[in-house]
């Protein structure tokens, strides 16, 4: 290539940006939903064991592929264990190419509470509205879908396309600290609650009599979910770090900061549930339920200085969305970037508009449109969101990870890797044997273990 190769500009430039990729949806509407379904305290520990044991490592291996050969995900594979690995990454760019594709349409409902929020604010919360109706009525409404991901995809598109230093970097730098303070100032509110108590309980009491193997095999499928693994994300912000930064301590700092945030978020959105009569037994029966619909009147009714942190909620759901979609995005840039050789101007324009027309199948999914909402391929799954929602968490992601453990602990030579997790001074045993051994035999059979129990039958989403 003529030109050198953008690279973040510091470690803390990786760090946050890849920190943004993982803190998104997954974090503030996944996780606290799966942690209530499977009661908490066990499934908490679960999660956190899956996460230093399987995810941690595979976020480590994914960011020595792309440091070592600076490339994105399918030229990265390819170099570091052959020329076939190009498939791994191009299903890895694919998986990107979908999962973007739908992700917009939820962090587009984020713009629409944040408008809708700002209102209740200054007019007060509409007495007798049930929340419910207002979550069916935006998401049946076609032309509100598709401004609110036309919006969202512009805004991810704008970005990417000031590359990864003057685009991604910057806004990580500029976002990352503020979605910590939102999310600060929403944890002392919420800890001031009564239903606290209650809440960190719930979270951090194991009781292991309640926690079922399904529950296990989601908590280790949302890991890879939550931490942007399996689909050459991780391979890509990789390919932007300079020789002089550590994997290790850059891999710490992200998984760190993703279990943090998922946890925080959660002790706050319990916190509020416990704290109103009857509200536990109301919880609606799905992710988008806790934070869209028994939230939103719950700011304005029971959390202290709710009509402030009630907007400040959705702002910090729309930056925590955005930047994952920015990763997102440059997972499918970079392809054609660097194997195709499309300056990134064009490349970020081609894709985002290309992956905005099924953007536009995925929002038109919850508007009655024909073949859109009744699509069924996979069975319970009905309409195009849910389908392809499913292929992904299910099928992509986890066959993707598997293959990568694959390239980097039985493909790459010893050498190769170590060369890269080293810097020449550590106590080889702990920061290259014990990786070694996880990526060779604990992550595989880990991720082997939830595409068996989906060819069993087992649904992730
Ligand atoms: N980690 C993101 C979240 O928790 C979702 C996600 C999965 C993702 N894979 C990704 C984001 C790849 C960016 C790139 O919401």
């Amino acid at each position: 290539m003529n030109q050198p190769r953008d690279n973040w500009s510091s470690s803390a430039g990786l760090v946050l940006a890849a920190t943004g990729s993982a803190i998104g949806l997954g974090n503030l509407w996944k996780f606290p939903f799966i942690t209530w379904q499977n009661n908490g305290g066990a499934f908490v520990l679960v999660y956190l064991i899956c996460i230093v044991a399987v995810g941690l490592p595979i976020m480590m291996a994914e960011l020595l592929i792309g440091r070592r050969s600076q490339k994105s995900a399918v030229g990265a594979l390819k170099e570091a264990a052959g020329p076939w690995w190009g498939i791994v990454g191009g299903w890895g760019v694919l998986a990107g190419f979908i999962l973007l594709s739908y992700y917009t349409v939820i962090a587009g409902w984020s713009l629409y509470y944040f408008a809708q929020s700002i209102g209740w604010s200054f007019g007060g919360y509409p007495a007798g509205m049930a929340a419910g109706d207002l979550f069916n009525e935006q998401v049946g409404n076609a032309g509100l879908q598709l401004m609110l991901s036309l919006g969202f995809s512009i805004a991810t598109i704008a970005v990417v396309y000031f590359g990864v230093s003057k685009g991604i970097e910057r806004i990580a730098r500029i976002f990352l600290p503020i979605l910590f303070g939102i999310l600060l100032l929403l944890l002392v509110s919420a800890l001031g609650m009564s239903g606290s108590g209650e809440a960190l309980r719930f979270i951090f009491r194991a009781n292991f009599g309640e926690l079922e193997t399904s529950g296990v095999l989601e908590a280790l499928g949302h890991s890879f979910f939550t931490l942007s693994l399996g689909m050459g994300a991780m391979i890509t912000y990789g390919s932007y770090i300079s020789r002089k930064q550590s994997i290790v301590k850059a891999s710490g700092a992200i998984v760190a900061l993703d279990t943090l945030i998922a946890l925080v978020a959660t002790v706050i959105m319990f916190s509020v549930i416990f704290s109103v009569a009857g509200m536990s037994d109301q919880v609606s029966g799905s992710p988008v339920g806790m934070l869209f619909i028994s939230l939103p009147e719950l700011f304005y009714t029971a959390v202290p200085f709710g009509v402030v942190l009630g907007p400040l909620f959705y702002v910090l759901v729309a930056l925590a969305a955005l930047t994952s979609t920015i990763s997102l995005l440059e997972v499918v840039s970079s392809y054609m970037i660097d194997e195709r050789r499309v300056p990134r101007h064009k490349a970020t324009i081609l894709c985002g508009a290309a992956i905005f027309v099924f953007t536009i199948f995925a929002a038109l999914s919850f508007t009655g449109t024909p073949f859109l909402a009744t699509l069924e391929i996979f069975a319970g799954k009905i309409g195009w969101f849910s389908t392809v929602d499913h292929f992904v968490s299910n099928w992509m992601l986890p066959t993707g990870g598997f293959a990568i453990t694959l390239a980097a602990g039985w493909f790459m030579t010893r050498n190769a890797t170590e060369r890269e997790l080293l810097d020449g001074t550590e106590p080889r045993w702990f920061r290259y044997g014990a990786w070694r051994f996880f990526i060779r035999w604990v992550a595989p059979l880990a991720v082997g273990a939830i595409i068996v129990s989906v060819i069993l039958g087992r649904d992730f989403s």
